[in-house]
């Protein structure tokens, strides 16, 4: 178990912690794990690979061969999603012969949730026997050599909700879970990024790598704050991810993580278009099965590949 904080002046002792991350011991993931557990017996096997699907990219589940569905409200403790375009369902079965299962639909904090319950989900993932994790986003395009539609594997993130201290390890720790203090270096894992660029140059796509940054949302940003990232080296900007890669390292799962460029992000005040939900779900769509073979084709890898 945890070990609370002790300090001199209870008064001053801060109970309501950012994150509810401590709330979800093993013993209360482990009854929504078994709930999963039970509908996927036949498979006679433990699902080695994890996959969060993002902002219209639940279609990857289509890949997903002798699909069994379990929707989030069926799961009794587990969050659920409110956005549009994201369904909110587990879909488990093989793909390319790999026992995966998928999430679509995610937990955002603009959905209201703290950044620790968005990242259960990830708990649960590692009780079902996951090893490995693909996580997927959309994501505005900084970088100006990325067109509308272009996958970047992200290398390396900026941890800015984090900064000010809204990370998902904030709070006491089970050490029954992962360390209290975690290494982020090569967190994305190297092989796996290696083995995605080749795979991208063989299907004659672009092979982008780039960092990753994650804003509150929902409003998208201004473009003094668009500028400001981009200065900073941010290539691509979303509303998820980095804190779940924190989570799934903390808890020892390896990492594959991409974003589909589902708009270019306005850098000028002149730029006639801006941003909206829409646009990111229907390049979703558009792109639905260049992910979808992109998934199936790296899935074999994350099972097997090491760094
Ligand atoms: N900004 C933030 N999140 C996003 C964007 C964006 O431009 N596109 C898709 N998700």
């Amino acid at each position: 178990m945890f070990m609370q904080p002790v300090m001199d002046y209870p008064n001053t002792l801060n109970t309501t912690y950012p994150s509810r991350n401590h709330d979800f011991t093993k013993e209360k993931v482990a009854k929504m794990s078994a709930v999963v557990e039970e509908k996927i017996r036949h498979f006679k096997a433990s699902p080695t690979v994890g996959i969060i699907c993002g902002s219209g990219l639940g279609e990857v589940t289509k890949a997903v061969k002798e699909a069994v569905t379990i929707a989030y409200k069926d799961i009794p403790g587990f969050p659920r999603s409110t956005v549009q375009g994201h369904a909110g369902q587990f879909v488990i079965g093989y793909i390319n012969e790999v026992l995966v299962v998928c999430m679509q639909g995610r937990f955002h904090f603009y959905e209201g949730y703290d950044i620790g319950t968005c990242c259960m989900p990830i708990k649960l993932l590692k009780l079902l026997g996951c090893h490995s994790l693909i996580i997927s986003n959309a994501a505005g395009g900084l970088n100006p050599k990325f067109n509308v539609g272009d996958i970047m594997v992200i290398h390396d993130h900026i941890n800015l909700m984090g900064f000010s201290g809204n990370g998902p390890l904030v709070g006491p720790n089970d050490e029954a879970w992962g360390p209290r203090f975690l290494s982020m270096h090569n967190a994305y894992s190297p092989a796996y990024i290696k083995e995605a660029r080749d795979l991208l140059r063989k299907k004659n796509l672009p092979d982008h790598v780039g960092v990753y940054t994650a804003l509150g949302g929902p409003q998208f940003e201004t473009v003094a704050e668009l500028r400001l990232l981009q200065a900073q080296g941010v290539d691509a900007v979303g509303m998820s991810t980095v804190h779940e890669v924190v989570m799934a390292r903390y808890l020892g799962l390896r990492v594959f993580s991409f974003s589909l460029i589902t708009n270019k992000c306005p850098t000028t005040y002149e730029a006639d278009k801006n941003v909206n939900h829409q646009e990111v779900i229907d390049t979703g769509r558009e792109k639905a099965q260049v992910l979808v073979d992109f998934v199936r084709d790296m899935v074999p890898v994350i099972n097997s590949v090491r760094d």
